[in-house]
């Protein structure tokens, strides 16, 4: 194809897939091409004029408007964490490359992995184990490779949790609408807002975990929320998601319904700024 606009850098009189890049002149005539070619190869093309790069057209799933490293924490153990994790990942891995990082002693989600292999399975996404002192620079890493990230944290560790929320874009707090689990909130949130106050790129909120129920406790809980970040969808109690411990996680619908809503609230936010 003598006029395909991407073309190799080496090569530039030669039409090559891909690595190439497009000069300002070719994407004026060929932007709807470009655009499908970075689309179905999901790579991003650089753009040049006169033989410079001067921007780079990235696949919306390498969007850097998106969180690339996103936290499940709460001090209050038994709120989510581990199983929301596993599920968002595995929504998340239909369009993207995601890695869970296991930052609980407990090792949950490296369990969960390892009993999925042993039973011939493969997950849809890496599990890593991190430890408090490995976690910030191994999130990094895998976010700078082009993962998406996910971080599983323990209970009651307010090390861990600051350590995670430090590294973050986003920390999601799952929450039963219990009366005592809404009460434990409180220490979880105050550590999230110093957080916040320290680092700009940082966002938080908390999802309704096992939520529907019980519809007076999930009134009462979103009103005792008050003013709180809180995701619009929530996640309801399914014996699927806690049967599928050591397996592939194939309920997702809830979870593809949360991931389009931050994808949604981070472009939003970028199309504000
Ligand atoms: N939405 C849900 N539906 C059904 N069971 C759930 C749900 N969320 C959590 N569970 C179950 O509740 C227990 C605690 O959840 P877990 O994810 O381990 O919490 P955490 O990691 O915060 O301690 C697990 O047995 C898990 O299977
Ligand atoms: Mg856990």
């Amino acid at each position: 194809m003598a006029d395909d606009p991407v073309r190799s850098p080496r090569q530039p009189g030669k039409a090559r897939a891909l690595p190439g890049h497009v000069g300002i002149r070719a994407l004026r005539q060929h932007l709807p091409e470009v655009i499908s070619t970075v689309q179905q190869t999901g790579q991003a093309v650089p753009i040049t004029h006169h033989g410079k790069r001067v921007a780079t057209l990235v696949p919306a799933s390498q969007d850097p408007a998106l969180p690339q490293i996103i936290a499940f924490a709460s001090l209050k153990g038994g709120a989510g964490k581990s199983t929301l994790s596993m599920h968002l990942a595995a929504a998340m891995s239909k369009d993207r490359s995601v890695v869970v990082l296991d930052a609980d002693e407990e090792t949950s989600v490296w369990k969960w992995k390892l009993m999925a292999e042993e039973n011939g399975l493969r997950l849809p996404f890496d599990v890593q184990v991190a430890s408090r002192n490995t976690l910030v620079r191994t999130a990094r890493q895998l976010a700078n490779q082009g993962h998406t990230v996910v971080i599983d944290t323990p209970p009651n560790n307010r090390e861990i949790l600051k350590t995670a929320a430090l590294v973050a874009n986003l920390v999601l707090v799952p929450v039963l609408p219990t009366g005592i689990d809404m009460d434990r909130l409180g220490t979880t949130i105050e550590l999230l807002q110093e957080v916040e106050a320290a680092k700009p790129d940082f966002s938080w909120a908390v999802v309704l975990n096992r939520a529907e129920a019980r519809r007076r406790l999930v009134r009462e809980a979103k009103e005792a929320l008050g003013e709180y970040p809180k995701l619009r969808n929530a996640v309801r109690s399914l014996a699927a998601y806690a049967t599928v411990f050591g397996a592939v996680p194939t309920e997702l619908a809830e979870f593809e319904a949360l991931w389009e809503e931050i994808k949604s609230v981070f472009q939003a936010d970028e199309v504000e700024a």
